[in-house]
């Protein structure tokens, strides 16, 4: 195995984390490896990014993403800056462009949670320190990263375990997807017809999956689907953004919802898993979600060790 020395070594310095495809397959793993040794040792990265700043744009609503990565900033020594878009003259239409060009000049690097890829794209392309994606309505790769260093903490390797998805083929299943066959687990999901995930996300997982083994594997059919899962992930069915179409992916996803009776399928050990917030009633039960199984709040507070990894590797001088 690296030594925890080499992983921080890694040649991630000055780069931006859009999506995990970005990263090599030994960067993902070393990221999950390093947050895993980040969390038992705190104190030997208190001071890592001294000095150093942090802007964290929010076009969308945010508590996890918002509060772990100021958190995270504090406990490396540096500093998180809220940036609301409301409060900014972003919401008055100066371009994303010109914002990352000004921010660079005070910043050490920026985090982002915006409506389309490409505006991060953008943003990035634009700006000359690290830019960070804290949601996109393509990606979350931040929040997939959390769930590798949940599954790791839980199991102690990824390969030999099945992931399955159930609900909306949505940015934190497009990510997780990618997350999973990149540390070479089995990946399943299954969606309604009109809810499976970007055909061209699937098409990058199967050609990660070729390298590493993994199997992906998309039906309509959930109790197909969670035979022999490990672990049983879910995410709300109307994203931010999406709120109009809300009652008609109420309908559509009422046969998905993870309940004890999708749960008994899987395997005896299997864990849940939501990204968080959820809806109790909705895409989960009360029962599974505040149940045995529901690991939900051990990935929640991972979302503080995963993006210290990130932080630590991109921004570290
Ligand atoms: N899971 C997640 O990103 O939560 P927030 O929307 O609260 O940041
Ligand atoms: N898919 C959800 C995730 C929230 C963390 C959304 O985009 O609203």
């Amino acid at each position: 195995m690296e030594t925890i020395d080499m992983l921080k070594e890694q040649d991630l310095k000055g780069k931006d984390l859009l999506k995990l495809a970005d990263f090599s397959i030994e960067n993902i793993n070393a990221l999950v490896e390093l947050a895993y040794d980040m969390k038992q040792n705190k104190e030997a990265y208190a001071d890592s990014l001294k000095g150093q700043l942090l802007g964290m744009i929010f076009e969308k609503s945010s508590t996890r993403t918002r509060v772990s990565f100021e958190a995270a900033m504090i406990q490396l020594g540096g500093q998180g800056m809220f940036l609301s878009s409301n409060d900014t003259q972003l919401g008055r239409g100066e371009t994303i462009e010109d914002t990352g060009k000004v921010l660079s000049g005070y910043l050490d690097g920026i985090m982002i949670r915006t409506h389309s890829h490409s505006r991060i794209e953008a943003l990035a392309e634009a700006a000359s320190i690290p830019v960070i994606n804290g949601l996109t309505d393509l990606y979350h790769p931040c929040q997939a990263l959390a769930d590798l260093l949940t599954v790791y903490e839980i199991k102690g390797e990824f390969k030999g375990n099945k992931m399955v998805y159930v609900g909306d083929g949505n940015n934190v299943a497009h990510s997780l997807m990618i997350a999973s066959v990149m540390v070479g687990m089995d990946f399943t999901l299954t969606a309604p017809k009109g809810y499976e995930p970007a055909s061209e996300v699937v098409e990058i997982a199967k050609e990660i999956a070729k390298q590493t083994g993994a199997k992906v594997e998309l039906t309509e059919d959930p109790k197909a689907a969670v035979k022999g899962a490990d672990f049983i992930y879910t995410d709300v069915w109307t994203s931010m953004g999406q709120e109009e179409e809300a009652a008609e992916r109420l309908k559509a996803f009422g046969p998905y919802q993870v309940n004890e009776d999708l749960m008994v399928l899987a395997n005896p050990e299997c864990k849940f898993m939501h990204c968080l917030p959820a809806h109790r009633g909705e895409e989960v039960s009360a029962g599974v979600m505040d149940g045995e199984a529901s690991v939900v709040f051990q990935e929640a507070e991972n979302r503080l060790h995963a993006q210290k990894a990130v932080l630590y590797s991109l921004m570290k001088k």
